[in-house]
């Protein structure tokens, strides 16, 4: 099994609203995705006071009424129309992913439930929101959702904890309130680093991609700066991001294109090169973002190839933000795009060879397993490379 650390996501980003130049027929097809993701998120919202609380997700007493909660969650999923979401959000492979990845979760956290492996089941169906996360963050595509009367506050979880449930159901602005008031307040020396480490990723990637808001991320991270009580190496990181959002807030006019894009891959790479792997990830989460909402469009193979292949390499940065598995889904969805020798796909399968073998690899050396051999040899095939 591959082992990644579970940190959970959020990640959002550019989009450009087309709802208003679509037909009837697609807005009624738009009417049902948001009408059965409401009702996912009401069946969420049932499952939340279990979820959070191993004791009571333990207590034989609710066994029945939790089960019936994971079966009628399963049940919308089922029943979202997957064809309409790659028609509104394009032909992009992370659609179909998180939304297979989501039911087989959920499906999964029933058998291991019902088996009675309880603390399990209650994490994997934890860790299956992250699928809501991925596929929300990809771009600020649809609504900010406010209608949901239900308070994360009154949960007694961690702050970056709230703010995923928030980004979940669409609650952006109050996601990006309740992070601002823990990075603002002080804190004691070494307090919780690593919670301050998720909740500035959490924001940057919330500013950068949903709010696009570098002017209020900047004043939020100057707090942070001069807190005396932060790690350094975070303070280091935060410093290089806010020159990555000055540069951007000195940016004449707003251009979403694929050669604005690859100027930004490029000056990632240049600044991650001789500094931390997080200093480029503004650059990262805006040209990956940027490259989501231009693969709505996209049609012509090499093109999109070549997106794809920017996609794994942002990811394969970003993972740590929550996007472990995105980088080889790129990769793959790279060498299909556009098969046979040429100089993208040879790139891609490098990128997605060394991430299944480091993956796998451990104190004892490399361990594959078959299937997972088998499909390197059939993408080496399908790259050119295979002798
Ligand atoms: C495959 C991608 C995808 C996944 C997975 C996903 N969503 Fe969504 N969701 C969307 C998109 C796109 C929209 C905006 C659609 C629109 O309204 O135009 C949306 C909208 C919503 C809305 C607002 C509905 C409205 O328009 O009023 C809620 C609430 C929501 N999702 C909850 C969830 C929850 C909870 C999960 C996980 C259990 C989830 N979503 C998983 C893509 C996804």
């Amino acid at each position: 099994m591959k082992l990644r650390v579970l940190v959970v996501l959020l990640l959002f980003l550019s989009g450009v609203w087309i709802l208003s130049c679509q037909s009837k027929s697609k807005l009624e097809q738009n009417s049902s995705w948001s009408g059965e993701m409401q009702s996912m998120a009401k069946e969420v919202y049932d499952l939340l006071p279990f979820v959070y609380s191993p004791a009571k997700f333990k207590q034989n007493e609710n066994h029945e009424e939790i089960a019936k909660k994971i079966e009628a969650l399963e049940k919308t999923i089922h029943q979202l129309p997957e064809k309409t979401g790659e028609q509104m959000l394009g032909e992009d492979h992370i659609v179909g992913f998180t939304l297979k990845n989501l039911k087989d979760d959920v499906e999964r956290s029933l058998v291991i439930f019902n088996e009675g492996n309880k603390e399990y089941a209650r994490t994997v169906l934890r860790n299956s929101l992250n699928y809501c996360f991925r596929c929300h963050t990809r771009t600020n595509y649809g609504p900010e959702f406010k209608r949901w009367g239900f308070d994360v506050n009154k949960m007694a979880i961690s702050p970056t904890s709230k703010a995923r449930l928030l980004v979940v159901t669409r609650q952006y602005e109050a996601a990006q309130k309740t992070l601002e008031d823990y990075l603002t307040t002080k804190t004691g020396f070494y307090n919780k680093p690593f919670e301050q480490e998720n909740a500035l990723d959490y924001y940057l990637s919330l500013m950068v991609r949903v709010q696009q808001n570098p002017t209020q991320a900047m004043a939020v991270f100057k707090q942070v700066k001069d807190n005396p009580n932060i790690p350094v190496y975070l303070k280091e990181s935060v410093a290089y991001w806010m020159k990555s959002l000055k540069s951007w807030m000195a940016e004449k006019k707003k251009v979403i294109s694929f050669t604005e894009a690859k100027k930004l891959i490029k000056k990632a790479r240049s600044i991650s090169q001789w500094q931390s792997l997080d200093s480029a990830n503004v650059e990262y989460l805006r040209a990956s973002s940027m490259i989501h909402d231009l693969l709505i469009k996209e049609k012509d193979p090499k093109n999109r190839a070549e997106m794809f292949m920017y996609l794994g390499d942002s990811y394969d940065v970003l993972s740590k933000n929550g996007y472990w598995e995105l980088p080889e889904l790129y990769y793959e969805s790279c060498i299909k795009e556009n098969p046979g020798r040429n100089s993208i796909s040879r790139k891609c399968f490098l990128g997605y060879e060394r991430n299944i073998l480091l993956g796998y690899s451990g104190s004892i050396g490399v361990l594959v397993p078959a299937v997972e051999k088998e499909k390197l040899l059939k993408l080496k095939k399908l790259a050119g490379l295979a002798q």
